[in-house]
C-alpha cells in the first residue's frame, strides 16, 4: 500500500489497532515492541487472516526500529496499563520513561511523522512525546476524547434503545476522572439529548463515561480496555490518513484557546492530512468553562509532577 502506520506496543491497544488498520486497508503496519518474538508473531498471524478478511496490507513485527522509516503516522501504546485500584495517573513515571526512548527513536526514522499517542496518563504522555521529538504541535494528537465520547455515545444509544449511528456526543477536557462530557453538545439524530432524558438520567450516564475506564478494568481485572481504545486511534489515524478533516475531540497543544496556555488537552479538532488543522472553539456556559478549567489544572498538576521526575 502506498501509506505506512507504525504502531508502538504490540500489545493489547496496539495488536487490535494494528488489525483494524490492517483489515480497513488503509496502509501497511509495522508493530514493533521489546519483547522479541512478540510483535513478528501477531503481524504472522494477522497477514494469514489476510486471504480470509481480504485485504491486501502488508503486516511486520520487528523489535528495532529501521523497519519503521517513513511512516506517515505512528501510534503509540507502549507501557504499562493500569490495575485494579490504581489512577491512570499512577503509569506516570514508568510510561515516561518509555514514551520518551520510543518518541525519539520514531523522531529520528519518520522526522515527518504524525504521532498519535495513546498510553496513559495521556495528556502527560502527550507533553512528553512533544517535549522529546521537538515536532510541531500539529503532529502530537492524543487519543481520549473519542473513546470518551464513544462510551457516552454507547450509553446514550442503550439508554434510549436507538441505534448508536444516530448518536453524536462530545468529551473534552483531560484523560481522567476530571473529564468533561457536554450532554447540551450531545445528541440523537441531531435532538440535544437535554431534550430525551431527565436530568437524572444524563448525571448517570455522564458519572458512567467518567468511570468507563475503570468499570472495564475492575470486569477484566488483568488490564485495561482495549477494543474501543484501538477503534479511537484507528478513526483519527483513518482521518489524516483520508485527509477526511473530521472534526474528533482530541488531546491538543492549547496556546490561549479556551483560555488554556501551553497544555495538552482534550478539545475538539479538525483532524486533516497535517495533523491537528484546527482548533474548534465552541461556546461553553459558564459550568462547562469551570469544568473544562478545573481538569486542565488536573492536567498542569501531573505536568507539574513530571518536571520533577528524572525518566
Ligand atoms: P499492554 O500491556 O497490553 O501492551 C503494552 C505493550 O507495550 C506491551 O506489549 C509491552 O511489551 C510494550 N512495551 C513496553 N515498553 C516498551 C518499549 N520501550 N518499546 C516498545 N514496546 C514497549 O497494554 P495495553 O492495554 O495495550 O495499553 C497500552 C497503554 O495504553 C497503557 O498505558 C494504557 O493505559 C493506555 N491506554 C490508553 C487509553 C486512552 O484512552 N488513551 C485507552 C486504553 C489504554
Ligand atoms: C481507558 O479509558 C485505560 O485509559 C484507558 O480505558
Amino acid at each position: 500500500m502506498d501509506k505506512k502506520v507504525t504502531v508502538i506496543g504490540a500489545g493489547n491497544v496496539g495488536a487490535t489497532a494494528a488489525q483494524r488498520l490492517a483489515e480497513k486497508e488503509l496502509c501497511d503496519v509495522v508493530l514493533v515492541d521489546v519483547i522479541e518474538g512478540v510483535p513478528q508473531g501477531k503481524a504472522l498471524d494477522l497477514a494469514q487472516a489476510a486471504p480470509i478478511e481480504k485485504h491486501d496490507a502488508h503486516l511486520l513485527g520487528a523489535n528495532a526500529y529501521d523497519a519503521t522509516a517513513g511512516s506517515q503516522i505512528v501510534i503509540i501504546t507502549a507501557g504499562i496499563p493500569r490495575k485494579p485500584g490504581m489512577s491512570r495517573d499512577d503509569l506516570l513515571s514508568t510510561n515516561a520513561g518509555i514514551v520518551k526512548k520510543v518518541t525519539r527513536e520514531i523522531a529520528s526514522r519518520s522526522p515527518q511523522a504524525i504521532l498519535i499517542i495513546v498510553s496513559n496518563p495521556l495528556d502527560a504522555m502527550c507533553h512528553v512525546a512533544y517535549e522529546a521529538t521537538g515536532f510541531p504541535k500539529q503532529r502530537v494528537i492524543g487519543m481520549a476524547g473519542v473513546l470518551d465520547s464513544a462510551r457516552f455515545r454507547a450509553f446514550i444509544a442503550m439508554e434510549l434503545n436507538v441505534s448508536v449511528e444516530n448518536t453524536h456526543a462530545f468529551v473534552l477536557g483531560g484523560h481522567g476522572d476530571t473529564m468533561v462530557p457536554l450532554p447540551r453538545y450531545s445528541s440523537v439524530a441531531g435532538i440535544p439529548i437535554t431534550e430525551l432524558m431527565t436530568a437524572e438520567r444524563i448525571a448517570a450516564l455522564v458519572q458512567r463515561t467518567r468511570n468507563g475506564g475503570a468499570e472495564i478494568v475492575s470486569l477484566l481485572k488483568t488490564g485495561s480496555a482495549f477494543y474501543a481504545p484501538a477503534s479511537a486511534a484507528v478513526e483519527m489515524a483513518e482521518s489524516i490518513l483520508k485527509d477526511k478533516k473530521k472534526v474528533l475531540p482530541c488531546a491538543a497543544y492549547l496556546e490561549g484557546e479556551y483560555g488554556i496556555r501551553e497544555l495538552f488537552i482534550g478539545v475538539p479538532v479538525k483532524l486533516g492530512a497535517k495533523g491537528v488543522e484546527k482548533v474548534i472553539e465552541i461556546k461553553l456556559a459558564p459550568e462547562e468553562q469551570a469544568a473544562l478549567q478545573k481538569s486542565a489544572a488536573a492536567v498542569q498538576e501531573l505536568k507539574s509532577v513530571l518536571a520533577t521526575l528524572k525518566y
